[in-house]
């Protein structure tokens, strides 16, 4: 059984329906920890599932390699087989991800490496795109720079928000998710730098 832990900082929406999805008995993966950066809204799911979770403020530190090191160190308990990043809105400084790679990977809301960083969103609607997407990649030391393990389409509407682009992603990204964790699970996916 693979054991994942998941890190967010926001709603957590992602991290539900993987919460979800891993609660189903046959599903390959537990998730057996949840932690963010903040103190997220999210986290209720994981107190919801009886998940136990960490907050490691990134604002309590001084930079983000002692933050880096904090965070390390809660995983560490877990030893998790997977990280996934499910709204982490942080770059992990790169000892992190060194101590991790590649078992880490990162949902992000459009087609990548179109769009990527904290607002992808927000930045293909500026960009006056008919199509942006989902994708869900390996984390490696750069922004949303890694392999692609998986990725689909969303057509943007004539009359579209950020917000309203965004909720249509999700969904997407939340299918991605649930089966890219579930094939590396199964070992039909092997994760590479
Ligand atoms: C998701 O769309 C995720 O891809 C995005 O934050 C959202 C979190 O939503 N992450 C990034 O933009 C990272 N660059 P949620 O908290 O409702 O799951």
């Amino acid at each position: 059984m693979l054991t994942v832990a998941v890190l967010i900082s926001g709603s957590g929406s992602n991290l539900r329906a993987l919460l979800e999805a891993a609660s189903h008995p046959d599903f390959p993966a537990r998730i057996v920890v949840v932690g963010a950066d903040r103190d997220a809204e999210g986290l209720a799911h994981a107190e919801a599932f009886g998940i136990p979770s960490f907050t490691v403020p990134f604002r309590s530190f001084d930079n983000r390699e002692a933050w880096g090191e904090e965070l390390a160190r809660q995983l560490d308990v877990w030893t998790p087989d997977l990280i996934v990043l499910s709204g982490l809105m942080r770059l992990l400084p790169a000892a992190l991800v060194a101590r991790y790679a590649p078992q880490i990977i990162n949902t992000h809301p459009a087609y990548l490496p179109e769009f990527p960083g904290a607002h992808g969103v927000r930045d293909a609607l500026a960009a006056g795109v008919t199509q942006t997407g989902a994708s869900v990649i390996v984390v490696d030391d750069g922004v949303d720079s890694g392999p692609i393990l998986a990725q689909e389409r969303v057509p943007v509407q004539e009359d579209d928000t950020e917000h309203a682009l965004h909720e249509r992603i999700k969904p997407v990204e939340r299918r991605l998710l649930i089966d890219v964790v579930r094939r590396v699970a199964t070992g039909e996916l092997v994760l590479t730098h």
